[in-house]
């Protein structure tokens, strides 16, 4: 990642990429280049070789190429002017990777196009294809003399996944350093070539305000969320073998975890940062079997219904995933970094598919202020400051403080903060590709990951993945699909006397119909004082008698409300609410409520609910009065 300010485009060469039949070119690769090309960002002496074992002409590829290009391209309007120049530059060589014969063919195509364009003997191999050729395409290519060709620099760029565990990425690396010297090998994690995460270490090391405070003095802990909605979108087969310790925490989310956590490297030179990053993934605990049974939750996600109500199948009922399977599809875990500025702050990272929503985010909790001025006011409880990244698909920057709420009496609330990509910057949108191969057409390696890195990653999800292989956990699948995860992630904190930040926004309050069409201000405080739980079925949330304390809104899922004989007197579902009653008048649970499926609901807490209604008389009324039409109970005053 260039420090300097001058932009320009990446040097000469011939890219050849292996795997050019497959989705990752179409998709991700092709249109990455197409939107350097719009930029400018690619050298005048370019040219692209596909190859792949299907038998295409080049003129069949650039057919294809201009169709799914124009269909993946993130950018609107289509530039046909620089596509008419681009697709010339597009060659392709059918090859089978052993086929000796097929790569002296390419080496006779690669050098042909080097002279004519002037590349200067640069050549970019790009590896689009699964790991298990990685070792092999490198082999065919030094035997067909690819790397004493002519004076430029090759570069290789390999996918993930980077080995399959601790001793395959090893050997892989080993394989790999046979062929190539390390500085020629750019391995690609795509979530660096994301902005908001590159964005990390400018804002840490660009802004003066934050750097001191990011030690174990001032933070509490620190949580990463990368929530998917989508399943496993027909790669069944793939994911049995991964789960998602493979497939998300172990390289993605390593990534942020070492940008965030990491000191300050003495510059911005690739190695530079790739020390700090290896230094940091090396101060990692290693988890034993105790703290992987305390400290780590795995689960599946079994059917469900989206939130426009139609079914989703479960993990097992995907295509191409054994009935029986127990991969893991939501992992959450507990971590600890074992050096001086971060001893003792735990570092929560938690990621799923068919979750309930789309969201990465990484929240900053800093250490509470001491209350001993509010503690006398009795309803403004001193909460955590919050920093909050939005690195997608909202993407932004989130500081959460408190402020006087206006009026004679000194009260507090929790206000927000925010800053927005969208309003400040004017980016087209990237795919994350266009960074990437940029960086390694002008040798910058910063964002790609080092051989130790990348075993320092392994290192840490090791006996995780050994100790999960060895059973089936007999709960699974332990969530539904299109839930918040299950029950047992949200117990991972809440026994630190913590709860996962759960970025809600307008559009799920509004579902809840005593939201609906609610001031915006309310809603906006509502954001910051609703916190998330989940409830397995046959669980129960109140009982009958107990001092109440918090009041329930449910999100999905179904409960019934017991009366004293234990017989269901109704059952409420999303959108409705409960636990007002015993809040409102001060007195014992009159009912106990038991959920029916997995339930996931918003608490209100029993200090926020006072403010609320004391603040809001609209809000208490319409409580009061639903409550009086569904228990009739004689309405009184607010609490205090
Ligand atoms: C990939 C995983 O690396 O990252 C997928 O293999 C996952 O399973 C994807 O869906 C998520 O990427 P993004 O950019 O959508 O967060």
């Amino acid at each position: 990642m260039s420090a300097s300010a001058a932009i320009t485009p990446g040097d000469p060469c011939v890219l050849v990429i292996f795997g050019a039949s497959g989705d990752l070119t179409r998709r991700l690769l092709l249109p990455a280049l197409y939107h350097l090309a719009c930029d400018g960002l690619l050298s005048d002496r370019f040219a692209i070789v596909g190859c792949a074992m299907d038998e295409w002409t080049t003129d069949e590829f650039r057919q294809r190429m201009t169709v799914q290009v124009r269909q993946f391209t993130t950018r609107a309007p289509f530039d046909e002017a620089t596509w008419s120049t681009f697709v010339q530059r597009l060659h392709y060589t059918p090859a089978r990777f052993d086929d000796a014969d097929a790569f002296v063919r390419l080496r006779t195509i690669v050098t042909g196009l080097d002279a004519e364009i002037g590349a200067g003997g640069n050549v970019l191999f790009y590896m689009a294809t699964p790991p298990s050729v990685f070792g092999l395409v490198s082999r065919s290519l030094h035997h067909a003399g690819f790397d004493v060709l002519g004076p430029g620099w090759k570069r290789v760029i390999v996918e993930k996944p980077f080995g399959h565990d601790l001793a395959s990425a090893v050997e892989l690396n080993r394989e790999m350093l046979t062929y190539w010297r390390e500085d020629q090998i750019y391995r690609i994690d795509h979530y660096l070539g994301k902005e908001t995460v590159q964005n990390l270490m400018a804002f840490r090391f660009s802004n003066g305000m934050f750097e001191p405070l990011w030690n174990r003095n001032f933070i509490d802990h620190i949580q990463f969320t990368v929530s998917e909605s989508v399943g496993v979108e027909g790669r069944g087969g793939y994911y049995e073998t991964s789960g998602v310790m493979r497939d998300m925490i172990q390289n993605h989310m390593f990534q942020m975890l070492a940008y965030l956590c990491m000191e300050p490297p003495v510059s911005f030179a690739a190695d530079a940062v790739r020390n700090e990053k290896a230094k940091l993934l090396d101060a990692v605990r290693i988890m034993g079997p105790l703290e992987i049974a305390r400290d780590a939750v795995r689960g599946q996600y079994g059917p469900g219904r989206g939130p426009d109500g139609a079914p989703l199948a479960g993990y097992r009922q995907e295509a191409n995933v054994s009935a029986t399977s127990g991969t893991e599809t939501f992992a959450a875990l507990k971590l600890h970094i074992d050096n001086w500025r971060w001893e003792g702050v735990p570092v929560y990272l938690r990621s799923g598919k068919r979750l309930w929503k789309r969201g990465t985010e990484i929240v900053v909790q800093f250490k509470r202020a001491p209350d001993v001025l509010f503690r006398a006011s009795g309803a403004d409880q001193i909460d955590n400051n919050r920093l909050i990244f939005h690195m997608q698909p909202d993407q932004g920057i989130e500081l959460r403080f408190h402020a006087k709420v206006p009026g004679t009496l000194l009260r507090l609330q929790n206000v927000n903060m925010r800053f927005s990509y969208g309003d400040a910057f004017q980016a087209s949108r990237a795919i994350g590709y266009e960074v990437l191969v940029y960086n390694c057409m002008i040798g910058d390696a910063t964002l790609f990951s080092r051989t130790d890195l990348v075993e320092g990653a392994w290192r840490i999800a090791q006996p995780l993945l050994d100790a999960w292989s060895k059973s089936t956990p007999a709960d699974f699948p332990n969530y539904e699909a299109a839930s918040w995860g299950p029950k047992h992630a949200f117990d991972l904190l809440e026994r630190d006397g913590r709860r996962w930040v759960e970025i809600i926004n307008r559009d799920v309050l509004e579902r809840v119909p005593l939201f609906a069409g609610a001031d915006p201000l309310f809603l906006n405080e509502l954001l910051l004082i609703l916190e998330p739980d989940v409830f397995e079925p046959g669980e129960y949330i109140v009982r009958e008698g107990e001092e109440a304390s918090v009041m329930y809104f449910i999100a999905r899922g179904e409960v019934a409300v017991e009366s004293h004989a234990g017989t269901v007197v109704g059952t409420l579902s999303g959108g409705d609410y409960f636990g007002e009653v015993g809040l409102l008048h001060a007195q014992p649970r009159n009912a106990s409520v038991r959920a029916i499926t997995q339930t996931d609901v918003f608490l209100m807490k029993r200090r926020a609910f006072a403010k609320v209604v004391g603040q809001r008389p609209e809000f208490a009324e319409s409580i009061e009065r639903i409550a009086n039409e569904r228990y009739s109970i004689a309405p009184t005053t607010a609490p205090k």
